[in-house]
């Protein structure tokens, strides 16, 4: 995907969704944040396609149970596993993957969509600033948890599948000045000092930018698997598992 000129960007809202057919009826999904937005569609869309399971999760047992029904009564699918995850607790994160694994559960396309987009800097129960949490470090933590189940259940002719919904605003994110003599990046950047209005007015497009980061690739797009319909598509980075070389540390 290319930077959107002004003019592409307004064109892009009037433009026609492209909705797959594929057959994903021995295919075990896992949708993030599924209660809303572009998660939410996503999900039904999936449901729609029959899939052989869909696991979706929300941030509570409320959301969990509303989003289940939600998702289940206008897809038509039944049997839709609903489970907690929220990304501000590295916790949430892993017994969100310690029951996947109790459980026994498969994986063969992870979207890791979930994500937040705020000015304020507020700190998690863990101590990071909440985008920085939210959208790279929890998101970059499910992601190489995930990771062994998604490449078990890849084959040459049919590759498992890691989605990170990331956002054309990586395309603005400031270069960070003077990193290279920085100790910790993440330190820096969680540092509340640091983040003065300016530095949080781009925290947004930076944590999209990151993802790039989390596992490096060399095909990072897939016409053929623009199954979520444009936006997620446009959006999104397709990440065939086999070509995945390096996860970065979160230290
Ligand atoms: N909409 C756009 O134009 C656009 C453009 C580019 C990229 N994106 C990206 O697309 C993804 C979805 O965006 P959206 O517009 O659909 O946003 P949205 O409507 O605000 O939905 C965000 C989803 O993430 C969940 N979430 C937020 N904080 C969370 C946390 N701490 N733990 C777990 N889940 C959390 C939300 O749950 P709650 O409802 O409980 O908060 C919700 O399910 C995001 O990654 C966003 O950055 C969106």
């Amino acid at each position: 995907m290319g930077k959107f000129s002004f003019f592409e960007f307004i064109r892009e809202q009037w433009t026609e969704l492209p909705l797959s057919t594929a057959d994903v009826s021995r295919k075990s999904l896992v949708v993030v944040g599924a209660n809303i937005g572009l998660g939410n569609e996503a999900a039904v869309h999936l449901a729609q396609l029959k899939p052989k399971s869909l696991l979706i999760t929300t941030r509570d047992e409320v959301k969990c149970e509303q989003a289940k029904a939600d998702i289940e009564t206008r897809s038509g699918m039944t049997g839709i596993e609903s489970w907690p995850l929220e990304l501000t607790s590295f916790d949430s994160v892993r017994s969100f993957v310690n029951n996947f694994e109790a459980k026994g559960c498969t994986v063969d396309a992870l979207i890791a969509n979930a994500g937040v987009a705020t000015w304020n800097y507020a700190k998690t129960s863990d101590g990071y600033e909440t985008t920085l949490q939210v959208n790279y470090l929890s998101t970059a933590l499910l992601s190489i948890l995930m990771l062994p189940h998604l490449v078990k259940s890849g084959t040459p002719e049919s590759a498992s599948r890691l989605v990170i919904v990331s956002s054309s605003m990586h395309y603005f994110a400031h270069t960070l000045n003077g990193a290279d003599k920085w100790d910790n990046i993440i330190e820096k950047l969680n540092d509340q000092a640091y983040c003065t209005p300016s530095v949080m007015g781009d925290r947004y497009n930076l944590s999209k930018r990151d993802p790039r980061s989390v596992v490096r690739t060399r095909t990072v797009f897939s016409s053929s698997h623009s199954d979520n319909g444009r936006s997620i598509h446009r959006q999104s980075r397709f990440l065939p598992l086999q070509s995945y070389t390096k996860c970065q540390s979160l230290a």
